[in-house]
């Protein structure tokens, strides 16, 4: 492939793997709110995944629409790897690593490890396949009861331990993925360059500690059935 053909290609990679990057994102920060919900008891929280499954062509979009996402942002991310590996067949004797941080560094580990959660997660509070105790389980309106599946998940401490490393991998790969994202879209600027290098770690702390919060606030006893 010609030079401004390999180069039109790794760009158009990049743009993909950002704008599905900033999309995951974006569903990850909205899940976490809803999932703070189950700070107001099984009543709100039990609604919320209620009202979702009130609507399956809307919940099939979605999740239809998500999984193309994650294909899309998964697929270019390893071709954009593979390419830059292959331009680089020696690997660098002094490598820069005061310039990148430990979080860019290890962006394939931590997208890696955090498949594996999200696989894990899906099998075990979505599809109930890893646990099964409270499948057909409703409560008193008649709602699924998702409310007390996360209880009792996270009364469980492998399951705490399991879900506290998920958080602190999508932390690390949330902190740079973001900040990078943005830098390849061309939102950077000059004067606010440092604003926009703030946002991936802000978002990826917030993100972090709402989730930790809620597995912590139930294995610690104060949200409980
Ligand atoms: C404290 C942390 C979390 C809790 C308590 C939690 C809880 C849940 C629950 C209860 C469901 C099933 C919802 C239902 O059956 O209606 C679910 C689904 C899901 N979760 Fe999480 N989650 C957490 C973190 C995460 C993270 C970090 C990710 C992604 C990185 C994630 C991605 C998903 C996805 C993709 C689904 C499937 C949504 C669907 O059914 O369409 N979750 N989560």
């Amino acid at each position: 492939m010609r030079r401004t053909g390999r180069f039109r290609t790794t760009l158009s990679s990049k743009v993909a793997v950002a704008l599905s990057g900033l999309g995951l994102a974006g569903f990850v920060v909205f899940h976490m709110l809803g999932n703070l919900q189950v700070f107001e008891g099984p009543g709100a929280y039990n609604k919320y995944a209620a009202f979702l499954r009130e609507m399956p062509m809307v919940l099939w979009t979605v999740r239809l629409g998500l999984l193309t996402v994650a294909v899309v942002h998964i697929v270019r991310a390893i071709q954009l790897a593979l390419r830059n590996r292959r331009a680089r067949p020696v690997a660098y004797t002094v490598r820069a690593y005061r310039v990148a941080s430990l979080a860019s560094r290890t962006m394939a580990l931590t997208g890696s490890l955090l498949l594996l959660f999200i696989v894990f997660h899906l099998l075990h509070l979505s599809a109930d396949l890893v646990d099964s105790s409270f499948h057909d389980h409703v409560d008193e309106r008649g709602h699924a009861d998702v409310f007390s599946k996360v209880i009792h998940a996270f009364h469980n401490p492998l399951y705490v331990l399991l879900y506290c490393a998920g958080q602190l991998v999508l932390g690390m790969h949330l902190s740079h993925a973001i900040s990078g994202s943005l830098q390849t879209l061309g939102f950077e600027h000059a004067v606010r360059n440092r604003v926009f290098k703030a946002v991936g770690p802000s978002v990826a702390l917030f993100v972090m500690l709402g989730n930790l919060v809620i597995i912590l606030a139930v294995f610690f006893g104060l949200v409980r059935t």
